[in-house]
């Protein structure tokens, strides 16, 4: 079984619940701190050993590709100035070992079209799906952790956390059960179920690893939740295969695509941040004090 070198990042969606900033730009470009959050989710990748970075667009999505290229007149005008930090920061933020490569999804007719979009390029390999909105502090990064677990079963890995009941219809949920190794095994997986039809409140948050068979199955996957074409949809078919296996990764989640998910990482990684962090904890606790 090959290695994972390939990572997908859907960011084709329309970002709704965060116009207007979304408007005429992508919610993956939001930064937290000094950074995008799409920044965040190719180190996550790159860190769990990713080579190949497949960016799934749409339109509006200009300044990820932008983001990611090589910037000349920034880097000339940042040499000229002497300002070399900075310098290496922008040329940094992909190694010269990695390639990005940019598919347009020409509508957005959901996460699991999306995903199909990368076919051409994935081809005949496993490979790894990061939803850049859900941000997860962790170390190891949660795909590292998944890929770990890849690397032994060689079946695919859902990243998944406990969210509290009454959230289980923002999100595609899970039933597992151990196998015989221990692992927990997917037995049932539905998209946005009501609290009241769902059966657990295990629920995937936005990192995938999937065997190329999903691309057969999403192939045939019609419009389900929503009116999209859904991962998740392709998934249940997939598991009637082979094996899908859960991963309850070690680390805190933000749900960045919300607005109050998104204020919590700005709030968190402002704290930790070596130029502003203390100055910033000292800002709060003048605010908690009045
Ligand atoms: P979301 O469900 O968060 O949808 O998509 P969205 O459009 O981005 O945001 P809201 O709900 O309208 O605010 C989950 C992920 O799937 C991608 C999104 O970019 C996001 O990373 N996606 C979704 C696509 O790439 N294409 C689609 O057709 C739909």
């Amino acid at each position: 079984m090959k290695k994972i070198t390939k990572a997908v990042f859907p960011v084709a969606g329309l970002g709704t619940r965060f116009l207007p900033a979304t408007k005429a730009s992508p919610k993956e470009m939001l930064p937290v701190v000094d950074k995008p959050l799409i920044q965040y989710a190719v180190e996550e990748a790159i860190a769990a050993g990713m080579t190949e970075l497949i960016f799934i667009t749409g339109r509006n999505k200009r300044s990820i590709e932008d983001h990611f290229d090589k910037a000349y007149e920034l880097e000339t005008e940042l040499e000229n100035k002497n300002k070399q930090k900075l310098l290496e920061t922008v040329q940094g933020i992909i190694p010269p070992s990695v390639s990005c490569i940019f598919i347009r999804q020409t509508e957005a007719l959901g996460l699991g079209h999306a995903v199909l979009c990368a076919r051409p390029v994935v081809g005949d390999a496993p490979f790894a799906v990061i939803l850049a909105d859900d941000l997860i502090e962790g170390a190891p990064g949660a795909m590292e952790q998944m890929v770990k677990l890849f690397d032994e079963t060689h079946t695919s890995v859902l990243g998944v956390e406990t969210v509290a009941p009454e959230e289980t219809g923002s999100y595609g949920i899970v039933k597992v059960a151990p196998d015989a190794r221990g692992h927990q095994q997917v037995e049932h997986i539905v998209e946005k179920p009501r609290p009241e039809v769902a059966p657990s409140n295990l629920a995937v948050v936005g990192r995938y690893i999937l065997t190329p068979r999903i691309f057969d199955k999403l192939v045939n996957t019609t419009a389900g939740a929503g009116g999209e074409i859904q991962l998740t949809d392709g998934i249940a078919a997939l598991m009637k295969d082979e094996a899908v296996l859960a991963l309850p990764f070690k680390g805190v989640r933000y749900d960045c695509g919300s607005k109050l998910g998104y204020l919590k990482a700005t709030v968190n990684y402002g704290l930790q941040h070596h130029e502003v962090g203390a100055e910033f904890a000292a800002y709060l606790q003048s605010l908690a004090r009045n």
